[in-house]
């Protein structure tokens, strides 16, 4: 694999490389070097000092992502409104918000969370056998899946589910497949409303996005963030941008996440029972530009396990329709800012670049 050598992508030493491939052949992940009783953190976890949280960048704790609550979207049309409202500014300004009121019961999200758990720390052989780089499998485990193309190692490890009408359940590992299962569908109504709710707020008719295909695939990306001895030395997840249209995210109650706000870093913290939503690059692109698919960043921490389950959401990848800004809402005086791509394309092109710079930039025109 050719290997970059800016600042900006991967700038790895051969040494620090055969290390990353010692670690990665004991598939055993990061939870592996932390049951060895390691006291220091391996050189290729060491993310150099420019990436690294800078205390003058810290918001001030007083500073939150918006909250939508959903109880009263039926009640009446003002009710309605006021919800449609809150989006749009949360979609236009944050890029993030906390869903509270969704219909999901909180006892499921508790068990998604458990059955992760259960998955990292359970049978090492069944981890073993998952254990894979090659991402066309629906189900796979591993950790730094991106490794190549970061300037380091992110402090956690992964299980992958791709979810889409040929995923077969019997490959989830068992553990965790009912919740899985049960999470899935108990998201893809919410994700629905939704998209009603977007489609409103970008002045569209309320089935526009829906009618985009926009959740066909699901993307399951499952974190363990295990206790780190040296949190101030590395990240849990490097700072990126999803590249999904729409992700959904469960995060446990540890806290870590932040999202970059007006040049400051700003902590998500966890509200039990909410899920965490984002716009995706494909929703930015879709948009053009109204809706901001924001950068967020997960801390190491001494504390831990942390654990949280994104679900990307995305266009059907078998389709050969091309993606772009959605035509109903240019003019003359809002001219497409972005090419139209094959999501899959999208996709790929993300991955090739790691999580260090975003890809929708090579799609601007
Ligand atoms: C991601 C992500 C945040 C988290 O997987 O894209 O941002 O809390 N995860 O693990
Ligand atoms: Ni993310």
């Amino acid at each position: 694999m050719a290997m970059p050598t800016d600042t900006t992508g991967a700038c790895q030493t051969n040494t620090i490389l055969k290390e990353f491939k010692e670690f990665d052949d004991t598939k055993a992940g990061v939870k592996g070097l932390v049951d060895s009783g390691i006291g220091k953190i391996p050189e290729f976890f060491i993310q150099p000092q420019e990436l690294l949280p800078k205390s003058s960048e810290v918001a001030p704790p007083s500073l939150q992502v918006p909250i939508i609550d959903l109880e009263a979207i039926h009640k009446d049309a003002d009710s309605y409104k006021q919800i449609v409202q809150e989006l749009k500014q949360a979609s236009e300004s944050w890029g993030f918000f906390q869903l509270v009121n969704h219909n999901l019961p909180k006892d499921l999200l508790d068990e998604v969370i458990k059955g992760i758990k259960e998955f990292n720390e359970g049978n090492k052989d069944v981890k073993e056998k998952l254990y894979s780089r090659d991402i066309k499998k629906k189900v796979s485990f591993a950790s730094n899946l991106s490794i190549y193309q970061m300037s380091a190692a992110n402090w956690r490890d992964t299980l992958n589910c791709l979810f889409d009408d040929s995923l077969d359940p019997t490959e989830i590992p068992l553990v965790c497949r009912d919740a899985f299962m049960k999470y899935r569908e108990g998201l893809l109504p919410v994700a629905e409303t939704l998209y009603e709710l977007l489609s409103v707020a970008l002045g569209l008719p309320s089935d526009h996005i829906r009618g985009m295909n926009c959740a066909k695939t699901q993307i399951f990306v499952a974190h363990y963030y295990p206790p780190c001895p040296e949190p101030q030395l590395t990240l849990g997840t490097s700072t990126h941008t999803d590249p999904s249209f729409v992700t959904f995210l469960l995060q446990g109650s540890l806290g870590g996440l932040q999202i970059l706000h007006d040049d400051h870093w700003v902590d998500v913290t966890p509200i039990p029972g909410a899920l965490v939503v984002n716009i995706g690059d494909l929703l930015q692109l879709a948009s053009n530009d109204k809706f901001k698919s924001i950068k967020h960043r997960v801390l190491a921490n001494t504390r831990g396990p942390r654990i949280s389950l994104a679900t990307f959401l995305v266009p059907a990848f078998d389709k050969k329709k091309p993606f772009g800004p959605i035509k109903e809402l240019l003019s003359d005086k809002n001219t497409p800012l972005y090419k139209e791509v094959l999501a899959t394309d999208y996709l790929k092109s993300y991955v090739s670049k790691g999580l260090n710079s975003s890809a929708l930039s090579y799609f601007k025109l």
